[in-house]
């Protein structure tokens, strides 16, 4: 029996805002703060720039406007331009005529590309192969031999990643599967009463998680290696391990694992990330609503990130077979003690995990040391021989933080391993309105944290806690609250840092910063940094406003004004090619598509050294387009299409991408390639 007056999903993305700090914005403590803000943003872009720039071309206030047909600047002022040698004497990055925004059912590239839909939601990929059924009556048993839905992060891993690396013809195509669309994975949508029926139940948890897939060149076409001991599920049921500093601690002890080092699944995962060794790591977002906890006062580490005091996200804790697999997601305190209940399962959730793709075998592990949060991905700095390993994770939630992770030991190619994120020391980011910014250390034993915590009366019991709490320990160190970070990128030649911020449209005008500077950000914007050389400061500027055609970001012969050709808003998945290409993708809501002048989700390419940007890839209805990669040789690119028609009922589809013809949408993969063979963007 369906009741939908009590089943109401959120599938917005968005966790509900639950930082409640007061960490001041530098709207909030300065009383000019208009005037202050403009100078402090001009400010902020000029200290970024000194650190690498000599002269800009020009002296005067010409905007330079951003089309596609407008060529590489001559006033190469940008600071990727001052470390790349090369960049005033090639050709231009961009090689392609931009696209115009459209809101047809289908994708589109530009005049020379062609896009093919692989891998959808329900592709039979191990154990018995079990076919796809257009009816969405597939078991949950099934569902755990197919791949998943809601395609996100992906990554390409060559087949000999290990060794050489250079394979573009037969690799591991890794991606997340992010959450489900109720009324479309189950032939009449969902069905709850008191309880939930057990496999539709075991059918969603399956959906949800990661996917392996051996894929190989069979002459032009990519196909999936039937077979292949690497195609792989992991759900949000699978078992898994609890590594680092977290790992033991009586916070994370259940029922299923008193000594608090397993649990079951990985929940949400957006984002991602390649590790230096070639394993992959899969971002646990928006995990917090999928748990519920009754009890009269939530935990810290409950509240902070949001867990529901009235339901799960999709039910599955009324599962009716009661099994402990899904009363699990029921956190309210039952038993005697932490390992007689679930109080502690939300708890084994936010982290990091990382799954080695050519370990078949191989237990997922959750790297405790980056921290828990609502984690978008992580993007690591290229590994140095000798030196710590340095990565980014973005926490997704409206006013909420960047960090950093350092490990404690060198990477050293030949020995490098996940072992090394799990030692190491977790900063968060402030973001100076001079354009500073700096590092701040999340660590009990640091002297100007355990002051900050003194004078606040929060205490942490050991490093564990705070990690645990790694919200509650950036809210006191005072960081800068952010407009949602999404993906990170780190350009290959320059090592600046690139993070999109997705949107916020909760922050007032009294809460402007240099850093997050508009109000009611509709639209969001992408940030950048460069760290200097001590690596707890950096410099920063504002690389992009997203924006409706007019839209400016910088001054002076700084300034790029957004087109036809690249308006966009909402921006998320990120990716820098070996090139120096961005490519820049869209998760605009429904709304936003529906009514805004930015058409359906996209994807934009960019040059970070001229600025030029140009719309390169328009999604089908009502989806989100998210997750890129490619080929060493970057002659196949894959991109990934989330939730087409996720406006749907079980009877009226507003999508049917990929299959056509009125079919039942489903999320998949694009490979687009050039019809000449060539280089994607050029
Ligand atoms: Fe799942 Fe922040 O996007
Ligand atoms: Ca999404
Ligand atoms: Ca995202
Ligand atoms: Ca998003």
């Amino acid at each position: 029996m369906t009741d939908h007056t009590v089943y109401e999903i959120d599938n917005s993305g968005i966790e509900p805002m639950s930082n409640t700090s007061n960490n001041t914005t530098f709207g909030e403590i300065l009383a000019q703060r208009r005037q202050f803000l403009k100078g402090s943003l001009s400010t902020a872009v000029a200290a970024f720039m000194g650190t690498t720039l000599v002269a800009c071309g020009g002296d005067d206030d010409k905007k330079k406007s951003n089309s596609s047909s407008s060529s590489s600047s001559s006033s190469s002022s940008t600071p990727a331009s001052s470390s790349s040698s090369s960049s005033s004497s090639v050709a231009p990055l961009l090689g392609f005529t931009a696209i115009a925004t459209n809101r047809n059912d289908t994708i589109t590239v530009p005049t020379g590309y062609t896009a093919t839909p692989f891998v959808p939601w329900g592709t039979p990929l191990t154990g018995s192969l079990p076919a796809y059924k257009a009816d969405a009556t597939n078991t949950g048993a099934e569902q755990e031999q197919q791949v998943g839905a809601h395609h996100d992060g992906v990554f390409f891993f060559p087949i000999d990643a290990k060794t050489t690396h250079t394979s573009s013809t037969e690799g591991l195509l890794v991606m997340n599967h992010e959450y489900i669309d109720e009324k479309l994975i189950h032939k009449n949508g969902p069905t709850l009463g008191a309880t939930r029926p057990a496999d539709e139940v075991r059918k969603e948890i399956a959906a949800h998680g990661v996917s392996v897939i051996h894929i190989r060149k069979n002459g032009s076409n990519w196909e999936v290696v039937t077979g292949s001991p690497f195609n792989r599920r992991v759900t949000s049921g699978t078992p898994m391990d609890i590594r680092g500093p977290a790992a033991g601690d009586a916070k994370l002890a259940t029922k299923y694992s008193p000594n608090g080092t397993a649990t079951r699944g990985t929940i949400n995962n957006c984002g991602m990330g390649a590790t230096p060794w070639n394993t992959y790591l899969t971002a646990e977002e928006n995990w917090a609503g999928y748990f519920v906890n009754k009890d009269a006062a939530q935990a810290r580490e409950h509240k902070r990130y949001g867990v529901s005091n009235k339901n799960g996200r999709y039910y599955w804790e009324l599962a009716d077979s009661g099994a402990d697999e899904y009363v699990r997601f029921d956190a309210t305190t039952k038993g005697a003690t932490a390992i007689d209940d679930y109080r502690n399962e939300p708890n084994t959730f936010g982290w990091m995990v990382e799954i080695d793709p050519f370990d078949p075998e191989g237990r997922p592990q959750k790297r405790t040391a980056l921290g828990r949060f609502g984690h978008e991905g992580v993007i690591f700095a290229p590994a140095v021989e000798g030196k710590p390993v340095v990565c980014y994770s973005g926490d997704d939630s409206q006013n909420e933080y960047i960090y950093k992770f350092v490990s404690a030991e060198p990477f050293h190619k030949a020995t490098a391993g996940g072992w090394l994120l799990n030692t190491g020391t977790l900063y968060v980011a402030k973001f100076n309105a001079d354009g500073t910014g700096e590092w701040l250390a999340l660590d009990v034993t640091n002297s100007a944290f355990t002051a900050k915590a003194a004078t606040a009366g929060v205490s942490f019991a050991n490093q564990a806690d705070l990690l645990i709490n790694t919200r509650t320990a950036a809210d006191l160190m005072g960081a800068t609250k952010m407009d949602r970070p999404e993906w990170g990128a780190v350009h290959p030649t320059t090592g600046e840092v690139y993070f999109t911020l997705t949107n916020n449209t909760s922050r007032t005008e009294l809460q402007i910063d240099a850093a997050n500077p508009r109000a009611n950000n509709t639209d969001g914007h992408i940030i950048r940094w460069r760290e200097d050389a001590d690596k707890t400061t950096f410099k920063w500027d504002i690389f992009l406003l997203g924006g409706n055609v007019g839209t400016v970001t910088g001054t002076g012969a700084n300034a790029v004004t957004l087109t036809a050709d690249n308006h966009f808003a909402s921006p998320d998945g990120l990716l820098i090619d070996t090139r120096g290409v961005a490519w820049i993708q869209t998760d605009m809501s429904g709304n936003q598509q529906g009514t805004g002048p930015y058409g359906n989700n996209q994807m934009l390419a960019a040059d970070p050294v001229t600025k030029q940007v140009k719309r390169f890839f328009v999604g089908p209805i009502d989806a989100e387009v998210t997750g890129v990669t490619v080929t060493p040789d970057l002659k196949t690119m894959f991109v990934n299409i989330q939730h087409p028609g996720d406006r749907s009922t079980p009877s009226t589809f507003t999508s049917s991408w990929p299959d056509g013809s009125g079919a039942r949408p489903r999320s998949a993969t694009v490979i687009v390639t050039k019809n000449d063979g060539g280089i994607i963007g050029t």
